[in-house]
């Protein structure tokens, strides 16, 4: 098992920016927004803030490490550090739920990505210049109405993930998030400015970060806490499998510390440009997932070559998804490596029940709007795609999150956390790891059982 030529990242700089390229997606712009939006603006942001910060963060930096410890396939890598510590419990479970998850995401998360390229594509042949509202919002009825052309975009985005994935493509890709990245965060600052000058960036502001009706409601911090590890990636083995290639010379907690201001930046510069121009076209924030699809062509519409902009802002989102989609494959492709396939047959192998998923999705958006599967057992009003976002987001993120604290706190030693981690600051490290081993599993088992028995 041991393979003395595993691929690690050569920079420091190489791994944040890669990492970072992981992490930031449609989760930082779609989700983020959508989230917020339907629940209610700036409270929610509070809450979003403090689970980033105290959860999120420190287990964020507990995936990386269990990763570079365990230099292997998710499954493979809490297996070894399992024996090596002697436990019975095998650790590995949450690793193979974390895999399966990743198929239940790639699943809706290949439809949001598919719209944003079809979006992007319907610019380049001139759309959005000089459009008014109206049109805007029939672009988007008749977008999700259309299954067949949503199906055809999914599959598509799905296809050009797998093809990176199996061919060695990938490092091009990410060396191309070097650019990317800085290019998505130049574009979102300028639609930032734009939407202060035209649309109603006082509301808009207001709503982010006028932090009123706070409700501390256990199934809203639940909410919040699924959100922050869907931006950040973590729960499923993605960042683990990245922090197998980190060099054992690149400070873990600084590069944390880096990938989380990135993420959190693009997910407060997105809202910033976002909930202004949706305020100002008069929209309203609560319309769901299909917000940034409201709010965004409303702005290149506005502006002198409108068409050029929003092509260039759908073509960046693209790459941030695509990014975000290699590392939900690459923990079950390493794994399935590791069984001696080929990437490229273990890439395809995950198209089809990535695609077949995606239907349910697609058919949420469209004719199956209103048909709500588990309405029986009282969840009434969620569709497919609000139970398979609900459930991967709020309930196997967290649970995964757990279970990569637990390990941390509880399963290995700690002088041999202490020595793999190598944090300068002994504080520091009594800190993340007193988090690690009694708060975060503590707060997480709380949110859970207070969700579930109010
Ligand atoms: N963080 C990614 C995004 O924001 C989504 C993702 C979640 C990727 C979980 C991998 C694992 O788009």
């Amino acid at each position: 098992m041991e393979k003395k030529s595993y691929p690690s990242f050569s920079s420091r700089l190489g791994f944040i920016m890669v990492t970072a390229g992981a992490a930031v997606g449609l989760g930082n712009i779609w989700s983020f927004t959508y989230v917020v939006g339907s629940n209610g603006g700036g409270g929610f942001v509070l809450i979003y803030l403090l689970v980033l910060l105290f959860l999120a963060t420190p287990i964020f930096m507990a995936e990386l490490l269990l990763g570079r410890m365990g230099k292997a396939s998710p499954p493979e890598a809490l297996s070894k550090l399992q024996k090596q510590a002697g436990s019975k419990i095998p650790w590995a479970v949450p690793a193979w739920m974390g895999l399966i998850s990743t198929i239940f995401i790639l699943s809706f998360y290949a439809v949001i990505a598919g719209k944003v390229m079809g979006y992007g594509f319907e610019a380049l042949f001139g759309g959005f210049g000089g459009w008014n509202g109206e049109q805007i919002a029939d672009l988007n009825t008749s977008y999700n109405g259309n299954e067949l052309l949503s199906a055809f975009w999914a599959g598509l985005f799905l296809a050009l993930s797998v093809w990176i994935v199996g061919t060695g493509v990938r490092s091009g890709l990410e060396r191309a998030s070097k650019i990317m990245m800085p290019a998505l965060f130049a574009m979102l600052l300028g639609l930032a400015i734009f939407a202060a000058i035209e649309g109603d960036f006082a509301r808009g502001f207001d709503f982010l970060f006028g932090f009123r009706n706070v409700e501390f409601s256990a199934a809203i911090f639940l909410e919040a806490l699924g959100l922050a590890f869907f931006t950040l990636s973590i729960g499923v083995g993605g960042i683990m499998v990245y922090g197998s290639y980190m060099g054992d010379d690149v400070s873990l907690p600084s590069a944390t510390v880096w990938i989380v201001i990135m993420d959190l930046l693009v997910a407060i510069l997105a809202g910033l440009a976002i909930f202004p121009l949706l305020f100002g076209a008069g929209l309203d924030a609560g319309v769901g997932p299909n917000l940034v699809f409201a709010a965004v062509p409303q702005a290149f519409a506005a502006l002198p070559g409108g068409s050029v902009l929003a092509f260039i802002f759908f073509l960046l989102l693209t790459v941030a998804a695509l990014t975000s989609a290699i590392s939900l494959f690459t923990p079950t492709v390493q794994r399935l490596v590791e069984n001696g396939w080929s990437r490229r047959k273990a890439a395809w192998s995950m198209f089809v029940p990535a695609f077949g998923l995606s239907i349910l999705t697609t058919l949420s958006f469209g004719s199956w709007n209103d048909f709500y599967p588990l309405a029986f057992l009282g969840l009434d009003g969620l569709t497919f795609f609000d139970l398979i976002y609900k459930g991967t987001n709020n309930i196997v993120l967290p649970l995964g999150g757990l279970a990569f604290a637990l390990i941390i706190g509880w399963g290995l030693q700690r002088d041999k956390v202490r020595a793999a981690l190598s944090m300068k600051s002994d504080a520091l490290f009594t800190i993340w790891y007193g988090l690690l081993k009694y708060i975060i599993p503590l707060a997480i088992i709380f949110l859970f059982v207070k969700t579930i028995w109010p």
